[in-house]
C-alpha cells in the first residue's frame, strides 16, 4: 500500500513525553508513527464515546492515553500495560502534564475491557500476546467494540492477521504512513463460533522432563514456556550458588525458570522471583504453584528492585535482557547491574548469565564487585559478583 504522508500532525506535543525510568538514549523514543496512526484512525470513535468506554492496550510511555485524553476531553481511560516502567512513565509524563486522573492502570483482565466500544492497541509482536488480549476482547468488550490497532510494518505478518480473525469476523488494514500500518478490527465472534486457534487458553503450560520443571507463561511472558538456552547454561551452577543462602532473588523472572530451578533444587532457600512484566510474574506464580513450590516462592513486580531495600540479599540470580523493545541496547541490562549492587549486602553474590559475545565483566566488577567467569559455552559467559564488604 501507498505512504500517506499528507496526515497532518495532531495538536498533541508528542514531544513532551519520556520513557523514564525506563532506559533513555538517542536512538530511543517515547512515541512513533503507530501512535499517531492508531490516534488518527480512532479519532471518530473517541469523539463519539465517553472515557469509561474506552480501553488502551499495550501503551508504550503513554502517547495513546495522555493524547486521547488531551484531543477528546476523554477521562475513565482503562490502560493496561505489560511493563512497570512503561506504566511508571506514563505516570510521570500525566502528572508533568496534569492528566493523573484521566486514566487508570488495570491488569490484564475481564475488568480492562468490559463492555469497552473502543480499545486502542499497539499491537505486541508476539502472537502469543495478540492471542490472549484479542481473546479478552472478544469475550468482555461490547459486541459493537471496534479496535484501534497499529504496529510497525516490519513486525506485522499476516500471520497476527490471521490470529486476529479467529476472534472476530473483521479485520481490516488501513493505510500505511511512516513505517507503521493500522487494524481495525471488530465483530467479536462468539466463543462456539472460533476455529481451534493455536493460542486458546492462558496461561499456556510445558512439562520439561530433563528440569523436572513445569513452566508456565501469558502471552506476553518472555519466553512463553520454553527454558531459555542461556538459563540452561547457568542451572548447571544452582550448587555453587552462595551454599548456605537462606533467600535468593530471582531478577527478570520471566516463566520463572530460576526461581522454580533454585527452589526445587534447595530446600532451604527462598526465593522472591520479581520482574517489571506483570504478564512474567503472574507466570511465575503460576510456574511455582504447578510445581507444588508456591510456599517458597513470592513474586514482586517491579521495575529494577526498585521496592527491595539497600544492601538486603544475600545472592541474585540474573539473566538480563539485551533487546530493548526492538533496538538492540546493553542500557538495560546496566540498569540491572545497578539495581543489584544496591540491593545485595556486603559480601552477597551476583549471578549472571550473557551471551559470551557482550563482555560484561568489565563493567559487573565496576558496579558490584569482584567478578569471576566460573563457566562459559560457545554461545554464554555465567559470571559471580561478589558485592565489595
Ligand atoms: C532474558 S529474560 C530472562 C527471563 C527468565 N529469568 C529466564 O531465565 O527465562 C529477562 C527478563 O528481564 C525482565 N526485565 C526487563 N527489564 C526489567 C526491569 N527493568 N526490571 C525487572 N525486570 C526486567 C524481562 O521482562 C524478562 O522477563
Amino acid at each position: 500500500m501507498e505512504q500517506n504522508s499528507s496526515i497532518e500532525d495532531p495538536p498533541f506535543d508528542f514531544g513532551r513525553l519520556r520513557r523514564f525510568p525506563d532506559v533513555e538514549a538517542p536512538n530511543l523514543f517515547a512515541h512513533d508513527a503507530t501512535d499517531e496512526l492508531i490516534l488518527r484512525e480512532a479519532s471518530g470513535a473517541l469523539s463519539a464515546h465517553d472515557g469509561g468506554r474506552v480501553a488502551i492496550v499495550g501503551d508504550r510511555y503513554g502517547a495513546l492515553t495522555l493524547a486521547a485524553a488531551t484531543l477528546h476531553g476523554l477521562s475513565g481511560l482503562r490502560v493496561h500495560q505489560d511493563g512497570r516502567s512503561g506504566e511508571l512513565a506514563l505516570a510521570a509524563n500525566a502528572a508533568r502534564l496534569g492528566l493523573e486522573g484521566s486514566y487508570s492502570s488495570m491488569p490484564l483482565d475481564a475488568g480492562l475491557v468490559r463492555d469497552a466500544a473502543v480499545v486502542l492497541w499497539q499491537l505486541p509482536r508476539s502472537l502469543e500476546e495478540v492471542a490472549e488480549v484479542a481473546q479478552l476482547i472478544s469475550a468482555h468488550a461490547s459486541p459493537e467494540v471496534r479496535i484501534f490497532a497499529g504496529g510497525r510494518i516490519k513486525h506485522m505478518t499476516v500471520a497476527m492477521n490471521a490470529v486476529l480473525s479467529q476472534y472476530f469476523s473483521s479485520v481490516i488494514p488501513g493505510r500505511a504512513w511512516r513505517k507503521s500500518r493500522p487494524l481495525v478490527v471488530g465483530e467479536p465472534l462468539a466463543t462456539g463460533q472460533r476455529g481451534e486457534g493455536p493460542a486458546s487458553d492462558f496461561p499456556k503450560k510445558e512439562y520439561h522432563a530433563d528440569l523436572g520443571l513445569w513452566l508456565c507463561a501469558h502471552g506476553a511472558t518472555f519466553g512463553g514456556t520454553k527454558v531459555d538456552v542461556g538459563t540452561r547454561f547457568l542451572l548447571g551452577f544452582v550448587d555453587q550458588m552462595r551454599p548456605g543462602a537462606a533467600a535468593a532473588v530471582d531478577l527478570g523472572c520471566g516463566n520463572g525458570t530460576i526461581a522454580a530451578a533454585l527452589a526445587k533444587a534447595r530446600p532451604a532457600l527462598r526465593v522472591t522471583a520479581t520482574d517489571q512484566s506483570a504478564a512474567a510474574v503472574a507466570a511465575t506464580m503460576e510456574t511455582a504453584a504447578a510445581n507444588g513450590l508456591a510456599d517458597r516462592i513470592d513474586t514482586v513486580r517491579d521495575d529494577a528492585l526498585d521496592s527491595f531495600a539497600p544492601a538486603s540479599a544475600e545472592l541474585i540470580v540474573l539473566n538480563p535482557p539485551f533487546h530493548v523493545g526492538a533496538a538492540v541496547h546493553a542500557g538495560i541490562a546496566h540498569k540491572l547491574f545497578a539495581a543489584a549492587a544496591r540491593v545485595l549486602a556486603p559480601g552477597g553474590e551476583l549471578w549472571c548469565v550473557y551471551n559470551r559475545h557482550l563482555d560484561y565483566k568489565d563493567a559487573l566488577a565496576r558496579t558490584v564487585g569482584e567478578t569471576s567467569v566460573m563457566g562459559r559455552n560457545s554461545k554464554f559467559t555465567v559470571t559471580k559478583s561478589t558485592k565489595t564488604l
